[in-house]
């Protein structure tokens, strides 16, 4: 079975194509033709990761399309979990990661509370069902970037149970606890289940 992955990173492709079960072929949206950029107009994680998974759906005008999609962001619990679904822009246009940790720095300055989670909520449809695999990790958010590795607010995080941020632990660590990795996780048990 074909299964479209609504992303054009092929690092993300890569990753998750080995965790897939051996009938399922994983293309990209460059697989596919989908070359812009899909738009991510949605108030919430769970809605932006719904419109990436249809906006190919409508693309490719076909309704037996089988696709997901991913949408993840940083929800800091002080800010009212801001920056949330604008997690990629925090700090204004064009996206700048640099810029991001200096704003939720500056931001968490005056607070105590430095609780926080990264969140990934994955889109599945399949036969015209939607379904859907939420990840989560909580964390703390450091006083200053610390580590060289991943990306986004990485610098930043810390996970539960740990005294690295995500930048300090390195790719290995970090992809076998993240968020992103459980909702993955869960999507391709499901996948396994459900498929003859
Ligand atoms: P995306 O939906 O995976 O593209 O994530 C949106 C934004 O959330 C990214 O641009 C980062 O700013 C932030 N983010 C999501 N996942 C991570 C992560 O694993 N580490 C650091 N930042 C992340």
């Amino acid at each position: 079975m074909n299964l479209i992955f609504a992303s054009s990173n092929k690092n993300k492709i890569k990753e998750i194509s080995a965790l897939m079960p051996s009938n399922i072929v994983l293309q990209g949206l460059q697989d596919v033709g989908i070359t812009q950029e899909i738009p991510e107009p949605g108030t919430t994680i769970k809605e932006n990761s719904f419109l990436k998974a249809n906006f190919v759906i409508d693309f490719l005008k076909n309704k037996n399309t089988s696709v997901f999609a991913d949408d993840s962001g940083l929800e800091v619990e002080a800010l009212n979990n801001a920056p949330g679904v604008y997690s990629a822009r925090y700090a204004g246009t064009p996206k700048n990661d640099d810029a991001n940790n200096k704003k939720l720095l500056q931001e968490l300055n005056t607070k105590t509370n430095r609780k926080a989670k990264f969140v990934t909520i994955i889109t599945l449809i399949l036969n015209g069902q939607v379904h859907y695999f939420e990840g989560e990790i909580k964390g703390t958010i450091a006083f200053e970037p610390r580590g060289n590795t991943g990306f986004g607010y990485d610098p930043l995080f810390i996970p539960q149970g740990y005294r690295s941020t995500f930048a300090e632990l390195g790719a290995e660590v970090k992809n076998s606890i993240s968020h992103r990795a459980i909702a993955v996780k869960k999507l391709v048990e499901y996948l396994k289940n459900s498929q003859p």
